[in-house]
Formats: C-alpha cells, sequence, structure tokens
C-alpha cells in the first residue's frame, strides 16, 4: 500500500511456512497468469471478524485461485477451535489449482472446496452439511453479475440465522463495470433486494467511488467497495 511501511496483521500472524506457502502462491499464479484475488483490506477486515470473534462456519463464494481460501484457512489453523470453510466455486481450473495449494498448505482439514453454482441450492446444502449448519460469515465474491447476484441473496440470505453476516465484495460504482451484462452487478443487485427485505442491515463501505482508488483519502483503502450485512431475525 503506497505510504505505508509495515506488515498488516493478515500476513504479520503467518508463520514461516505459511509465508513460503504464500509466497509459492503469488509465484505460481503469476505463471498462471490467474491474478485476481481479493484484497489486503477486506481481507483485513475479514481477518478481524474471524479472529476477533472466533467464527468457526465460514462460506466463501468465488474463492478463484484461492487466495482469501488459503488465508481464511491460516485463521482457522491457528485458533484451533476447529473451525471449517467452505468455498464455492464453478471454474474447474481455479478450484483444481486451489485445491492443490490447499493440500500443500496441509489446510484440508479446515477448509473443503465444492465445484457448483454458488447460486445453486445444492451449494447451500453442500455448505450446510459440511459445517453441520448455517454458517456465521458468508463472503460473497463471485460472478459480479446482477441476475446471479440477486439469485445467491434469494438463496443465503433466508437461511442465515440471525446476527449472522455476509460480506459482500465489490458493491462500489466503480465495480458496477465488472457486470459484463452492464446490468450494475452488486451494487445495484442490493439496491433492489434490500427494501423488500427489512430483516437484512447493510452498509455499503465507499459505495459512492466511481473512479478507482486502491489508498487516496479512503478510510477503507479499496475502491471496488465492502458491503456488510446482517441478518437481524
Ligand atoms: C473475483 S474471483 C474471487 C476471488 C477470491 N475471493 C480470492 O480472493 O482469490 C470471482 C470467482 O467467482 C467465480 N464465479 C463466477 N460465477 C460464479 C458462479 N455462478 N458460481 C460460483 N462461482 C462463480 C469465478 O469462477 C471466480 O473464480
Amino acid at each position: 500500500m503506497p505510504g505505508t511501511d509495515y506488515v498488516p496483521p493478515l500476513y504479520g500472524v503467518l508463520s514461516d511456512d505459511e509465508w513460503a506457502i504464500v509466497e509459492g502462491w503469488y509465484d505460481d499464479t503469476e505463471r498462471a497468469d490467474s491474478i485476481g484475488e481479493i484484497n489486503v483490506p477486506a481481507m483485513s477486515f475479514v481477518q478481524g471478524l474471524v479472529m476477533g470473534s472466533a467464527i468457526r462456519t465460514i462460506v466463501q463464494l468465488g474463492h478463484y485461485y484461492g487466495y482469501s481460501t488459503l488465508l481464511v484457512g491460516f485463521m482457522l489453523r491457528a485458533m484451533g477451535n476447529g473451525g471449517r470453510l467452505v468455498s464455492i466455486d464453478i471454474d474447474p481450473k481455479a478450484t483444481e489449482f486451489t485445491q492443490k495449494w490447499v493440500d500443500r498448505a496441509g489446510l484440508s482439514e479446515y477448509v473443503h472446496l465444492y465445484l457448483g453454482d454458488s447460486a445453486d441450492q445444492r451449494s447451500l446444502d453442500v455448505a450446510v452439511d459440511e459445517l453441520g449448519g448455517m454458517a456465521q460469515l458468508i463472503i460473497l465474491d463471485s460472478s459480479h453479475q446482477y441476475a446471479h447476484t440477486v439469485r445467491e441473496l434469494d438463496l443465503w440470505v433466508p437461511r442465515m440465522e440471525p446476527s449472522t453476516l455476509m460480506l459482500l465484495h465489490d458493491t462500489s460504482t466503480f465495480a458496477t463495470a465488472f457486470d459484463t451484462g452492464g446490468a450494475g452487478g452488486v451494487q445495484k443487485a442490493l439496491d433492489d433486494w434490500l427494501p423488500g427485505h427489512p430483516e437484512a442491515a447493510f452498509l455499503s463501505l465507499n459505495r459512492q467511488v466511481s473512479q478507482f482508488d486502491s489508498a487516496g483519502d479512503l478510510a477503507y483503502k479499496y475502491g471496488c467497495g465492502l458491503g456488510i450485512l446482517q441478518r437481524l431475525r
């Protein structure tokens, strides 16, 4: 991050072996030309929630090549409280790559990958089965398409237990461009979905950002935005 000179706690908690895994993962993804991971500000938010509140059951919608999966796996292992992550992605190549790194990192006890559509009932059933109930935290970072995001909200939020949380990546105005159909992406999906769902409280960090700015004057230093949804009842 420009203008800083410290190791964020996200990386500071890693053992030497875990550092080596992350370095190896960066090299491997560069070779595979598969850069597209979530970022340090968002993952630091996840770390604060997971490690600060001993969250044990997590679902991720969209793992891509495994950056967030590895980091959440490291958190769960460090906590040692039997926590598990189920991560769902529709891309077989990305899932195979992520599984390779989960195995290499020795995280298979903590992480279960599922190949499927994150808006599909089967994905939710697998997650509930694997976790022994609904997750306390859902991290949504998948298609960024308007209609698919609405389907994800319809599928997952009604099943969330009161007080549990969903983090949605890419909720800013800038990130609406990630919707290849030009339908408004995650932001518009939430704008249309939330009014009919008073059982969900919601805050969108950096919603207003329309030009990408990874540092600048933003307090939450990522221009793609982050949505925080809590199930109220
Ligand atoms: C931005 S990447 C996720 C990055 C990941 N969270 C990380 O930190 O590395 C989005 C992922 O969503 C997946 N995806 C897209 N459409 C999907 C769908 N319908 N169901 C499940 N996953 C989907 C893509 O295959 C891709 O791997």
